[in-house]
């Protein structure tokens, strides 16, 4: 089932998520439903925080290429154990603001460690799109969007933008 997506600002999406002790059929059933709403919106990552549910799980699927299967992830409590030195820079978007992007310097490799939905511990390193994708959808879990790495001006600039979408999208 799709689930709506908060769109910024909302109180919701700078909460600090709590971390899952237990998978639940509920749980699953959620992973599931945000990996249809990523698919269809269509986007490459989604944070639970991002459908109104303030756990920590993210999913996401950075295969691009047509005819390339598809590799969805589901992470319960993802951490970053490690980051490298080694930066790069992606133009980014996030489905809680559309139509804006912006440049974002991150690592440009990290280590990442989480349970899977079948309860399983598990432990990957991601470069690339994977890499900014995966650190990107994990702030959402601590409360933090790709604009709050951005200039105080710049991120107001779109914070209105988005206030005028929500008014607008309210009318209709
Ligand atoms: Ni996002």
């Amino acid at each position: 089932m799709k689930r709506n997506i908060l769109i910024h600002p909302d109180p919701r999406l700078k909460k600090v998520c709590a971390p899952v002790s237990d998978l639940s059929d509920e749980l699953r059933a959620l992973a599931d439903d945000m990996l249809e709403t990523m698919y269809d919106a269509p986007g490459i990552g989604l944070a639970a925080p991002q459908v109104g549910v303030l756990d920590r799980l993210i999913v996401l699927d950075c295969v691009k290429e047509e005819g390339e299967s598809p590799r969805p992830l589901v992470m319960f409590n993802p951490e970053i154990i490690a980051a490298s030195d080694e930066t790069s820079v992606y133009e980014e978007g996030c489905l809680s603001i559309p139509e804006q992007f912006a440049e974002i310097t991150r690592p440009a490799e990290v280590e990442v460690e989480w349970m899977d939905r079948n309860g399983h511990a598990r432990r990957e390193v991601f470069t690339g799109l994977w890499a900014t994708c995966v650190q990107h959808e994990i702030d959402h879990l601590n409360g933090k969007l790709f604009i709050d790495y951005l200039k105080p001006l710049k991120r107001q600039m779109i914070t209105r933008k988005m206030q005028k979408l929500k008014r607008e999208r309210a009318r209709a």
